[in-house]
């Protein structure tokens, strides 16, 4: 009686541990990004990147050229990023660039991609 509710309880448990790791996707951290604004991010960038980085991405501005800014619409390089690299870089900065700490809500970061994919097209 008791070996026969240890099978049962057995065969119970072992479905639970299958069913609970069913389907199962390796756990990669990823930033959750809303979808974003292309017209929100351009604001957004106006206010934030372009005194750097151009209006249009071209880094030809007057503290781009000092800071060696680099262009935003080099398509060979942006390709190059995920929109977690692109998040990474505004918060925590990079070479001569600041970070923007948490200034940036998730949805205005994924505004501001979303702006940025659409320079160089990537
Ligand atoms: C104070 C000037 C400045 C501001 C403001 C600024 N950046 Fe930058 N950014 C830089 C510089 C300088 C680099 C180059 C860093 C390096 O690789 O040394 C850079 C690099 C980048 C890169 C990597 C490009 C590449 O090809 O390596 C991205 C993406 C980027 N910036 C996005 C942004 C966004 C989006 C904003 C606005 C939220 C922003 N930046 C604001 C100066 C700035």
């Amino acid at each position: 009686m008791v070996s026969k509710l240890i099978r049962i309880g057995c065969v119970v448990f072992t479905s639970l541990l299958f069913w609970g790791c069913g389907g199962d996707e390796p756990e990669v951290k990823k930033i959750e990004l809303p979808k974003g604004n292309a017209v929100r991010g351009k604001e957004i960038y106006g206010n934030t990147c372009a005194m750097c980085h151009g209006p249009d991405g071209n880094a030809d501005t007057p503290v781009g050229k000092r800071l060696e800014v680099k262009k935003l619409t080099d398509a060979g390089r942006m390709s190059a990023f995920s929109d977690e690299d692109i998040v990474n870089t505004v918060q925590n900065g990079k070479g001569k660039m600041p970070g923007f700490g948490k200034k940036l809500s998730p949805q205005e970061l994924a505004d501001t991609i979303e702006f940025v994919r659409g320079l160089s097209g990537k």
